[in-house]
């Protein structure tokens, strides 16, 4: 860990340390956060769609580009070897976050977005025709996901001929296993999840879902963007072959991510960009691709984006996930019962556990309207279909006003949240 942490924190590390303000001290480590905005400090709230960069992060991408930057794998030049073995060395780290043993391989991706195209694009659109996925076939997709695991899926669906199915959650956004047992027949090939829905903070059974798809046959796939920064899947013991997260989620860079797989489900992908670093030989009529998981990281890689992530990674294990894990929980559980109390308020999923997400509608006020009174008092807080419009949909709410909370956030930001949102209301109505 070297000095990515106050001596304080680097002497409790290993046990979990700590009260929830010793948590939120370490705010310090993030300079974007010491500004103000309107005139008020800053109170980021808007963590489910980015989280900021603490400064060992902040560092490790500092020194790759101002020691270390140069192309990887095609250099013998000392700067290429260092930055082939620091992104290497990244892969390893990020491997070891998850669980990931000799049966898995990690694939470096622009974010989770790009990770599960990859799944749904690699399963249906072989050249040849030679697809694992084939009409006929059917892909379950969870009801609470953002498009980006829906929509791939829908095109997967269209070009393979396979029918997709949806699980549809209750009219409280809870999904059941017995509604995936009806759902899954012989034909099902896919089932796809998220660990966290991020426009209501629905945490959903995954352990049981994927057990009974996988006990059915189908691949099973883990959208893990919203809980990578505080309660990441062990792919060890969790019955997934594919798991998709993104760096910027979890105090790391923008622009990247990883897709986790078994490499037996890896395997099966085709290769959502052909080019360069992933091929064994080319011809001017053919070639043939390079092992994983270079088959699928054509072109050169966002190296620094890389390190920043594996850094990223690090700096939560040194904090310790349940301590974080314990620090949103209370901060969660506070603004539920705050914003609650308020006339004429709907938290969405008010009693999910271990989510980082509020997520509420009010009567006859608009959530963009809250949001831009919100932000007039330096609070910043996400507003709309957050990306999952069937969702919002099925549950009859339509746009939300969504609060996310990070290892830094405070529960006197929870309090200046729901003071926010109840004069909002008070102007708006
Ligand atoms: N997926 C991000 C969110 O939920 C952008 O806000």
């Amino acid at each position: 860990m070297g000095n990515m942490l106050p001596a304080r924190w680097l002497s409790t590390l290993g046990a979990v340390p700590t009260t929830t303000p010793e948590i939120a001290s370490l705010r310090a480590l993030f300079p974007v956060l010491s500004q103000s905005v309107q005139g008020n400090a800053l109170a980021y709230l808007d963590n489910a769609a980015t989280t900021q960069m603490p400064q060992p992060v902040l560092d490790a991408l500092q020194h790759f580009d101002r020691n270390d930057r140069a192309n990887i794998h095609r250099g013998v030049h000392a700067l290429s070897q260092r930055a082939t073995d620091a992104f290497d060395a990244a892969r390893a780290d990020l491997k070891r976050f998850v669980g990931a043993g000799a049966e898995h391989e990690l694939v470096f991706t622009s974010g989770t977005t790009e990770s599960l195209n990859l799944v749904a694009n690699g399963l249906s659109a072989h050249a040849g025709g030679n697809n694992p996925l084939r009409a006929g076939d059917e892909i379950i997709v969870s009801g609470l996901e953002h498009h980006a695991n829906l929509l791939p899926w829908q095109r997967a669906a269209r070009v393979s001929g396979a029918v997709l199915r949806i699980l549809l959650p209750d009219a409280e956004g809870r999904l059941h296993t017995e509604d995936l047992a009806r759902l899954l027949t012989p034909r099902t090939r896919v089932f796809a999840v998220t660990a966290c829905a991020n426009a209501t903070g629905e945490r959903p059974p995954v352990a049981d879902l994927l057990a009974l798809a996988r006990q059915a046959g189908a691949l099973t796939v883990v959208d893990a963007a919203q809980v990578a920064a505080h309660a990441v899947p062990d792919v060890s013991t969790l019955p997934c072959d594919f798991l998709a997260f993104s760096g910027h989620k979890m105090y790391g860079p923008m622009g990247t991510g990883a897709l986790v797989g078994t490499r037996n489900a890896l395997e099966l992908l085709a290769p959502l960009r052909v080019g360069g670093d992933m091929v064994d030989w080319v011809s001017f009529t053919d070639a043939s691709f390079a092992a994983l998981p270079a088959r699928l990281e054509a072109g050169t890689p966002n190296v620094g984006g890389a390190i920043g992530m594996a850094a990223a990674a690090k700096f939560i294990d040194a904090v310790g996930r349940s301590a974080i894990d314990q620090h949103l929980r209370a901060l969660r559980t506070q603004a539920v019962q705050g914003l609650a109390a308020l006339p004429g308020l709907r938290v969405l999923s008010p009693n999910a556990q271990d989510t980082a997400i509020v997520s509420f509608v009010t009567e006859g006020v608009h959530p963009h309207d809250i949001g831009t009174l919100l932000d007039g008092q330096g609070i910043a807080v996400r507003t709309g279909h957050h990306c999952a419009q069937p969702l919002l949909t099925h549950l009859g709410c339509g746009p939300t006003t969504r609060a996310s909370f990070a290892l830094y956030n405070t529960q006197d930001e929870v309090e200046r949240l729901v003071a926010g949102v109840a004069k909002a209301l008070e102007l708006l109505r």
